[in-house]
This record gives structure tokens, C-alpha cells and sequence, in this order.
């Protein structure tokens, strides 16, 4: 088993050594590297994220393991090869995409995202779960940070590859990004043994507002004393990649100096689901917090979000106590 999990490693890497030696030589190269110069990347970003090109074709992949024992079989389990059960065949699963390796933090391949050239459908395709690659766990871009910056002091958490690589490319060489999934208490546990801070910064659009709270919900049982996590909303329309592109590196730092911390996020967007200004909109909002207070652990931080719910509603904590688990909230 060890000795196929290594195997699965040495394809893997061998495909990522492929794709990249494609951009240079494929008879479709220019259009791939006019896609990536398009979106305003430098082939020295290209080679540090191993960027590479999947030509058209359903076999090219496969024939490049011409010659390697049981190469099918390998590719299969390695997430690069899809089994077509009703044709009895095998096809390349990445096709005339451009390819982002997702790496772990020690460097391996796991797998790969690969977006098309144009507006074909899927925008992304990305490698399967395997039991070498789980995306609650791993993050893009975060081997590359690291290299990049033995004292990381605080990471941006965004939600796709163009994110991190444009970042990248405009010196923001401290990005993130969650593998089309949501951010979960695993990637966080992971980024605060790292760095005291992060910063979720997604999308301007409603799909990315509803992930700032679900991420808000994800941190709120992870936080510690001594870590911070705060929220960047970006303009309507844009993602890191555009605002960046727009305005440099120097506004967009800026904006992540500026970004919201946790407990403002947490008491405006409660708030903006209930009237404070009548004793049922501050019941309402009480019975909304509490739980998700009650879901830290304890820490100052805690003990502040408690007092200020005290002051809006007026309540004591004692008061407060009978919907609280308050000597887990106070005590522990
Ligand atoms: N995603 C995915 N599959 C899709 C669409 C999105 O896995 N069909 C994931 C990708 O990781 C993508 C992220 O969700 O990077 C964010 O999606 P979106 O904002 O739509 O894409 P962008 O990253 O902005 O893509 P681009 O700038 O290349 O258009
Ligand atoms: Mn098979
Ligand atoms: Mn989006
Ligand atoms: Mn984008
Ligand atoms: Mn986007």
C-alpha cells in the first residue's frame, strides 16, 4: 500500500512535469499562454505556481505513460484517467484546460484544478477526492506562501486559484485559497498553527457574502486568545483578482488593513436581522447570538461579546443565564 501510495505521488508529479512542459510545446501552447498573459500573469508566477496546459485531445495523458506498468490503473486511482464502465474505456480527464497543481504543504502533487480557455462549462474541473487528497483539508497556494515567506504573520483566505496567482503576481505572496468547497474548522485549525491572523476575503457577490457567514459560523468554535480573524467585502462585481488587477497592491493592502474584525461582522449582520430598537427585535437577536457564543471556547474575546450583548439587551449575564451554558461561558 505504501508503495502505491508512492506511485500514486510519482504520477502524479510526472503529469504536473507534463502539463507544464506542454505550455511550452503543445501546437496549442499559444492560446494557452495568451490566455494566461490575458489575465496579466508573467511566465516567472506561471513557473513559481507550476502552472502547466492539458491539450485538447482524450488520450494524450494516458500515451505520455506509454510504457510505465499498469500506467491506466495508476492514473485512475491518481484521479488524472476517468473508467468509462459502459464503453469499457479509458479518457483523460483534463482536457484543453489550463492547470493549477494543488500541492500539500511538504510540496506533493494531490491532484488539480484546470479551467478552460473560454466559457465552456465547467469553468473549473477539479481532481476527484482520493485518499491522498481531502478539500477540507488542503488549501491552494499554501505551499507556495510558505516557500515564498518562512515568517508568514497573516494569510488571506479567498476562494479561487486566479485569486491566489494574481495576488501573487501584484506581491501579495499571503493568499489562500479553499478548494471550491467551504472553509472548514480543519482549514483553520491548519492556517492559526501557522499565523495569529487571517482574513477571509471572497467574492463581491451574494454567493461570497453567505460564505463570509458560514465562515464566520466555522470560526467562531476555532478562535483562540492571541488569534484574529477578520472580513474583507469586496465592491460588488469584483474578486481579489479583479480589484487587484485594478488597483495594485499598495489599495489592496490597504483594503485588508481596513477589513472587519470578527466581533463587528458577528454584531452587524445579527443586527440587520433584528430590530434593536424593540424589546422582541433585541429577544430575537439574543436568541440568535447566544448559541454561536456559546460555540467558543473561552476567551477574552468571548467575555466582550458577552458583555456587549448584556448592554444591548440590558440584561445581566445572570439574566442571560437561563438560555447560556454561562459557567461554560464564564468559568471554563
Ligand atoms: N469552482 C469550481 N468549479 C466551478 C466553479 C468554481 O471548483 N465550476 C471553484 C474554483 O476553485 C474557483 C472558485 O470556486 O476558483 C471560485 O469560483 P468563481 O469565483 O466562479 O471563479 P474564479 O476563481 O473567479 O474564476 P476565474 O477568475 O478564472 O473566472
Ligand atoms: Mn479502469
Ligand atoms: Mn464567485
Ligand atoms: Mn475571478
Ligand atoms: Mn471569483
Amino acid at each position: 500500500r505504501e508503495q502505491q501510495l508512492k506511485r500514486q505521488f510519482e504520477a502524479l508529479e510526472q503529469a504536473n512535469a507534463y502539463f507544464q512542459q506542454q505550455l511550452r510545446q503543445s501546437p496549442e501552447r499559444e492560446r494557452a499562454v495568451n490566455y494566461l498573459k490575458q489575465r496579466g500573469l508573467s511566465g516567472q508566477i506561471a513557473a513559481a505556481f507550476g502552472i502547466g496546459y492539458a491539450p485538447p485531445g482524450w488520450d494524450n495523458l494516458m500515451r505520455h505513460f506509454d510504457g510505465v506498468e499498469s500506467a491506466t490503473a495508476l492514473l485512475e486511482q491518481s484521479g488524472m484517467v476517468i473508467h468509462n464502465e459502459d464503453k469499457q474505456s479509458h479518457y483523460d480527464r483534463f482536457r484543453d484546460r489550463i492547470m493549477f497543481p494543488i500541492r500539500d504543504v511538504r510540496g506533493r502533487v494531490l491532484g488539480f484544478g484546470g479551467r478552460v480557455l473560454g466559457d465552456d462549462k465547467p469553468k473549473y474541473l477539479n481532481s476527484p477526492e482520493t485518499p491522498t487528497f481531502h478539500k477540507g483539508r488542503e488549501l491552494y497556494g499554501l505551499y507556495e506562501a510558505r516557500k515564498h515567506s518562512n515568517h508568514l504573520d497573516r494569510l488571506l483566505i479567498v476562494e479561487g486559484y486566479m485569486d491566489v496567482v494574481s495576488l501573487a503576481q501584484h506581491g501579495i505572496h499571503w493568499s489562500v485559497a479553499t478548494l471550491g468547497t467551504a472553509t472548514t474548522e480543519q482549514h483553520l485549525e491548519r492556517l492559526f498553527k501557522l499565523v495569529p491572523e487571517v482574513i477571509f476575503c471572497f467574492d463581491g457577490d451574494q454567493a461570497g457574502r453567505t460564505a463570509a457567514l458560514r465562515a464566520l459560523r466555522t470560526t467562531l468554535p476555532v478562535i483562540k486568545d492571541g488569534q484574529e480573524a477578520r472580513f474583507l467585502f469586496l465592491p460588488d462585481g469584483e474578486d481579489p483578482d479583479t480589484l487587484v488587477r485594478q488597483e495594485g497592491e499598495d489599495a489592496f493592502t490597504e483594503r485588508v488593513t481596513q477589513a472587519m474584525p470578527l466581533s463587528e461582522f458577528f454584531f452587524k449582520s445579527l443586527s440587520e436581522d433584528a430590530d434593536l430598537s424593540s424589546m422582541d427585535g433585541r429577544a430575537r437577536f439574543s436568541n440568535a447570538a447566544l448559541p454561536m457564543i456559546n460555540s467558543m471556547q473561552p476567551s477574552l474575546l468571548k467575555q466582550m461579546m458577552l458583555d456587549r450583548i448584556c448592554e444591548i439587551t440590558g440584561l445581566s449575564l445572570e439574566q442571560l443565564g437561563s438560555v447560556i451554558d454561562l459557567h461554560r461561558a464564564t468559568h471554563e
